[in-house]
């Protein structure tokens, strides 16, 4: 049981495979817990829209599945994670991916932050549903699924349209989830003493309920 306390921040990592669930419960954690959610995927997504220098230099990568280099990762997590909003500390969505990422927050964050770390885990038989199956709002990132979590009138709760993310197929996940195993599953034996493992096979609200068993919140003493 992780406790958060606010006058300590919090560092609260979702690790997992595509189409686990991290996109899906990053944002209700953050609510949950009262600190923002941070997700590489969105702000690299942001970037490309909106055409920036990061958004350009992302997007060979992100359009093939493979992994953004890291300097360019953590430079701009970095610049997030420095904002007023998240003095309390965050939920991280996709981010560390690799060692390299893992030890550079450690470095930066391991003195004042308290560090979490849950394990969402999916068999394989259901990756490409998942994955095949969703839709997500332009505007803010929020995942939905042609089945499991069918959108209202074709549109985001915020009113965005929705798309099909164009690393979304079957040929450009097999190469997302080789790069998972070969990049990012490691983390799991790095984090091990701080890892808590919850299924991501069932359903999203039970998903979500063994998420926030993992935390006691403390009061805010300002
Ligand atoms: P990113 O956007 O992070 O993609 P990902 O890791 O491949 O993860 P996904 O977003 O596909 O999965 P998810 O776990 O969020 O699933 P979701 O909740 O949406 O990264 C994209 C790319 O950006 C990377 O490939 C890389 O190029 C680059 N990048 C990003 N961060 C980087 C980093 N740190 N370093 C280097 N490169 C980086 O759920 C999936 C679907 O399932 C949804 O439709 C949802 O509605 C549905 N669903 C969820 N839970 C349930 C449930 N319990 N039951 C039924 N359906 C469910
Ligand atoms: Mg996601």
């Amino acid at each position: 049981m992780a406790d958060i306390t606010f006058n300590s921040p919090a560092l609260v990592i979702l690790l997992g495979p595509p189409g686990a669930g991290k996109g899906t419960h990053a944002p209700s954690l953050g609510s949950h817990l009262l600190i923002p959610h941070i997700s590489t995927g969105d702000l690299f997504r942001q970037n490309i829209c909106n055409r920036t220098t990061i958004g350009i230099k992302a997007k060979g990568f992100m359009d093939y599945g493979r992994l953004v280099p890291d300097e360019i990762v953590l430079e701009m997590l970095f610049a997030r994670l420095k904002q007023e909003d998240c003095k309390r500390g965050a939920v991280l969505d996709g981010v560390p991916r690799t060692l390299i990422q893992a030890r550079a927050i450690d470095r930066e964050f391991s003195k004042t932050h308290k560090l979490n770390v849950i394990l969402l885990t999916l068999d394989e038989s259901l990756l490409v549903e998942r994955i095949c199956g969703r839709v997500a709002c332009k505007q803010c990132g929020r995942p939905y699924h042609r089945k499991y979590d069918p959108p209202k009138n074709e549109l985001c709760a915020c009113g965005g349209t929705l798309v099909q993310r164009v690393d979304d197929s079957e040929e450009v996940l097999k190469q997302r989830l080789e790069i998972y195993r070969r990049q990012t599953e490691p983390l799991i034996e790095y984090y091990k003493p701080i890892l808590q493992e919850i299924d991501g096979n069932q359903p999203k609200q039970e998903v979500f309920r063994n998420i926030i068993k993992n935390f006691t919140l403390e009061p805010i003493h300002a």
